[in-house]
């Protein structure tokens, strides 16, 4: 179920702000509706549904209205229209003191600019939102520590921000959104103002927390190759409005229209597209069959080898058609002629790493999925279709999720 959701949610700043909305459901864009009206349009009309433990990031340009669009989700910035929903319930017609319940115990916010307090030790910064909400000393502390430790930083709790690194003080921050345990996550810009190899870090961290703990995250970034690596959706602003909602791969594949495909022009694909978009059907034969019957099989779908599983998929082998040959001679099962040694890869492998790996191999790689089940297999010419932009084909004939 959708944890939160908005129905076309607006924000229009200025005065009278709701004279603009007639305007933007005739369509007028954010410029002329300036122009003839001197408003503003922070966020137009925006729909999403954001399920419970995704990251759900916001892309966009500067102005584009990311900040105003996540400031809305715990109503920082209060809507001009539009409804949000939060497991259901309507955060706009929350009265003071709902709103304030629904802030301290579901939302935690993480900013770019870490906001730490010079003069506070890093415990006391993490304590401090628990603070303002009246949790008494030896709790706090004890819920502080807790985040601080979730973070990596245990040890540091009697620090002063100006002693930490850049990236460490980016950690407090987290733990600071992290400390009241709040099922949702608002993060603009957070990784931002870290320099590449720490953001890098961070990013990964925030997956692996992610996996721990299933929070639901609204991760805001201008960078595109952020969004790709950490997002389960991407919604893509453009003045005011979402452009497009999808997965990394819908975005980069099926561009909604000019803008977003302008957007990803750049996108290095090797770095983003995985095995499981170049891969291609397995031509396979079970164990228990002869050497005879994977003769036939070659034979009639074309093919020189044929990889060797069992009942479930799970790759056993390869088996070549002078393997094959060999064994119909001296009477022997295909499992004492296949070569056992197989390249292999997982689904979610990077088409780079691939593209390494195949290099001088004559053999093609075998797709294996955590079970150990055989996926599919990827050429050499697949990866460099794919790498070459021609993705769609494989995406639509591939069983990608
Ligand atoms: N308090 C405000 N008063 C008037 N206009 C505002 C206010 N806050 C934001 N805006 C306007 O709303 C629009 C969206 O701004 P917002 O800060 O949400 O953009 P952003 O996508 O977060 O940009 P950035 O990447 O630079 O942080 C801009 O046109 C901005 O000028
Ligand atoms: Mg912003």
């Amino acid at each position: 179920m959708a944890i939160l959701e908005a129905k076309k949610l607006t924000k229009i700043f200025g005065d009278d702000p709701k004279k603009a909305i007639p305007l933007l459901e005739k369509g007028w864009s954010k410029d002329k509706i300036l122009k003839e009206s001197k408003l503003t349009v922070g966020v137009n009309q925006a729909e999403f549904s954001i399920e419970s433990g995704q990251i759900f990031v916001i892309m966009g340009l500067s102005g584009s209205g990311k900040s105003t669009l996540v400031r809305l989700l715990n109503r920082l910035i209060e809507p001009t229209t539009g409804q949000l929903l939060f497991n259901g319930s309507d955060v706009l017609r929350m009265n003071p003191e709902q709103l304030r319940q629904y802030r301290r115990k579901h939302i935690g916010m993480v900013f770019q600019k870490f906001a730490l307090f010079p003069h506070r030790t890093v415990i006391q910064n993490i304590e401090y939102g628990l603070e303002i909400q009246g949790i008494e000393k030896k709790k706090r502390r004890e819920m502080a520590m807790e985040s601080l430790k979730l973070v990596g930083l245990s040890g540091y709790e009697d620090s002063y921000p100006h002693q930490l690194s850049g990236g460490m003080q980016q950690r407090v921050g987290l733990a600071r959104g992290l400390a009241n345990d709040p099922e949702i996550l608002l993060m603009d810009e957070a990784f931002s103002a870290l320099d590449p190899l720490i953001r890098k870090d961070m990013q990964d961290e925030l997956l692996e927390l992610q996996t721990k703990m299933k929070k639901t995250i609204v991760f805001i970034t201008h960078d595109l190759d952020e969004a790709l690596r950490i997002g389960d959706q991407i919604a893509l602003m453009k003045d005011g409005s979402i452009v497009q909602i999808g997965t990394p791969e819908e975005i980069l594949m099926q561009p909604a229209n000019k803008y977003v495909e302008r957007f990803v022009e750049d996108v290095d694909l090797s770095k983003v597209l995985t095995a499981s978009h170049a891969m291609e059907k397995a031509e396979t034969i079970t164990i228990d069959r002869g050497p005879r019957v994977a003769l036939q099989f070659m034979r009639d779908r074309g093919v020189s080898s044929l990889y060797v599983v069992d009942r479930s998929m799970t790759l056993l082998g390869l088996v070549s058609a002078e393997d094959a040959a060999a064994a119909l001679k001296d009477s022997k099962g295909l499992e004492d002629v296949m070569q056992k040694e197989v390249p292999i890869t997982s689904p979610d492998s990077l088409l780079n790493e691939l593209f390494e790996m195949m290099g001088n191999a004559k053999l093609p790689v075998a797709v294996i999925d955590d079970t150990g089940r055989l996926r599919g297999v990827v050429i050499k010419g697949a990866v460099l279709a794919a790498l070459a932009g021609n993705g769609n084909s494989l995406l639509d004939g591939g069983d990608s999720e």
